[in-house]
């Protein structure tokens, strides 16, 4: 009896160590929750994450810092500018997907992303509606650079001169974002109708959507979940110098595929960029008490580079680390993007405006994943929004201003996971947690069975005559 109980010990403990090694070798669990996770992260009809794809949950909130510019006259005789940040202006963002349509038999949907903005009152510094920024006049600014390029120069003079347009311009937060109407654009809207005659730096994107957008469901291969193929019926773009550039590469940075690792590079395409980035591993996050992969933007995306030369309008044209030139995709409008205070940029960039305080805390571009889901636990993109000023001659307006990328706003899109949602999440991850430690439950198992065969077995040899002796005695009394 003790002796069949004591191999009986001995095999379980054999058995289960090599059943927990062949499951740890063979990864049964973790193959069986990645299966599961990669089934499930698909835009399906009716799957959770297909709702949550369609209408976001979490709030996203923009916060736009104004640059307000505090001595005009000195700027135009050639001084520093002096710039005064003022903000947060914040605003809620509603996003919602809208004409989706699936193709290819569920591995392609079709859909715009509508944005609606509102005004958050107390979370900004003012009223977008009366507080006033004065700012380079950009609709001008452009006008001469069309003039410059050889368009009816003498017209836009003329123009500027009869209603006294002035190289800065001053105008409440609202107007400047969502559009005024400009009376030189008005002017020139009857001869270029593709112009119009409203200028603002978000103008027309209230309640509208920045195209149309083809993306893969992830049916196919969970890597290619919301993995974009078309934008406004283009598979790559046509603005840069190089097939590469011209990429359209990655989702649109709202969601990204399940089971993410360290080591991946992950490609997003930001409409209002113009061009595809990609993000990269940094540290190890926590947020809620939910695991995440801090991802950012590195320097190496605006730095004069080989790899970036495409992005020199016109080519060979580079101006530097930390600033892109997105003219080409502006009408013609001088505009360079660059990170909040020309952080990771050239020095002579920061150097050129009084006010400029890059710090890597307030002004980088991170997401932080959940590496198991692919879900964004926190965010926030960040950009600056500039003009390329200089001395024109033949237009008075410009004074004997520096050349120089003049900061004109900077903004802040951020979202952060709230306490419901997170604990949603968390149970997930939790139980995907103990089904993949279910072989280390059975190696501790083998380990504790272990353990009472070699205490038997020590004990056993210990007192091996008196036991079998004892034992032995009431069998043959009875
Ligand atoms: C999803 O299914 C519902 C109900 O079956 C249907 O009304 C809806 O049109 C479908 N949506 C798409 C995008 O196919
Ligand atoms: C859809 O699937 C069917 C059968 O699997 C196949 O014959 C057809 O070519 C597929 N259509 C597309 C557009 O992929
Ligand atoms: C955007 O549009 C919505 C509804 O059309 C409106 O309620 C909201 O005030 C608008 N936001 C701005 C900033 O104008
Ligand atoms: C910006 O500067 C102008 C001119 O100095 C001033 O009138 C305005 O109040 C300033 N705006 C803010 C929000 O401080
Ligand atoms: C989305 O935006 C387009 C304009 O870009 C508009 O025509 C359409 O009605 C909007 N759809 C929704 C659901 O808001
Ligand atoms: C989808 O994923 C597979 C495997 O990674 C890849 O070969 C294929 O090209 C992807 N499809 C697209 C359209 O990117
Ligand atoms: C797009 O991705 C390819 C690799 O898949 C890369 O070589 C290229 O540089 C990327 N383009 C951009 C603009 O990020
Ligand atoms: C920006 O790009 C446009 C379009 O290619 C070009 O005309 C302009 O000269 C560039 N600006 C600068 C400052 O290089
Ligand atoms: C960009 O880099 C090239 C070579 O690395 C250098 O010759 C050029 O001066 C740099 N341009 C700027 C604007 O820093
Ligand atoms: C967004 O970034 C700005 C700095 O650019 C910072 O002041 C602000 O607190 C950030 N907002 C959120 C919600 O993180």
């Amino acid at each position: 009896m003790a002796r069949c109980c004591f191999y009986a010990v001995g095999t379980l403990s054999l058995l289960l160590l090599v059943t927990s090694v062949t499951l740890l070798v063979a990864r049964v669990f973790q193959k069986a929750v990645d299966q599961t996770i990669e089934k499930n992260i698909v835009l399906r009809n009716g799957s959770e994450t297909f709702d949550s794809w369609k209408k976001p949950p979490l709030p996203v909130y923009s916060q736009f810092y104004f640059f307000n510019v505090t001595n005009p006259e000195e700027i135009l005789r050639g001084e520093i500018p002096r710039l005064e940040e003022v903000g947060p202006y914040t605003y809620r963002e509603i996003r919602d997907k809208a004409e989706i349509q699936f193709g290819d038999n569920g591995t392609t949907i079709s859909a715009v992303s509508n944005k609606t903005y509102v005004f958050v009152r107390d979370q900004s510094v003012g009223d977008a509606r009366t507080d006033l920024i004065r700012t380079v006049n950009i609709p001008a600014v452009t006008a001469m650079e069309w003039a410059h390029q050889g368009f009816t120069q003498m017209l836009i003079r003329a123009l500027l001169k009869a209603y006294q347009q002035n190289f800065f311009v001053t105008h409440t937060v609202h107007d400047l974002l969502w559009g005024y109407k400009d009376e030189l654009l008005a002017l020139i809207h009857p001869f270029k109708p593709d112009i119009s005659p409203s200028f603002g730096l978000y103008y027309g994107r209230n309640g509208s959507n920045d195209g149309d957008y083809v993306f893969l469901t992830g049916e196919d291969n969970y890597l290619n979940f919301s993995k974009i193929v078309e934008w406004n019926g283009k598979t790559s773009l046509d603005w840069w110098a190089t097939d590469k550039c011209n990429m359209i590469n990655g989702t649109d940075g709202d969601t990204f595929h399940p089971l993410i690792t360290k080591d991946e590079t992950l490609y997003v395409f930001p409409s209002d960029f113009c061009r595809s980035l990609y993000i990269t591993f940094s540290n190890f996050e926590s947020v809620q008490g939910l695991p995440a992969f801090r991802f950012k933007v590195p320097e190496e995306i605006l730095a004069n580079t080989s790899d970036n030369a495409g992005f020199c309008t016109p080519a060979g044209n580079c101006l530097g680390s930390g600033v892109l030139n997105v003219s080409v995709c502006k009408n013609g409008a001088p505009i360079i993007l660059s990170f909040p205070h020309f952080y990771q940029a050239d020095e002579k960039f920061v150097s050129a405006i009084e006010g400029m305080h890059p710090n890597k805390e307030y002004h980088e571009t991170f997401v932080d994943i959940n590496p198991l889901t692919g879900i964004i636990l926190r965010a926030a993109k960040r950009f600056q929004v500039n003009v390329y000023v200089r001395k024109l001659d033949g237009f008075i307006e410009t004074g004997d201003v520096r050349t120089m990328v003049f900061p004109v706003m900077h903004v802040n899109e951020s979202v952060l996971i709230d306490k419901e949602t997170a604990s949603r999440l968390k149970s997930v991850v939790n139980t995907t947690l103990i089904v993949t430690n279910i072989p280390y439950i059975v190696m501790a198992l083998g380990v504790f069975f272990g353990l009472i065969f070699t205490w038997l077995a020590c004990r056993g040899q210990g007192s091996m005559d008196e036991g079998t002796a004892d034992e032995r005695a009431p069998l043959i009394r009875t």
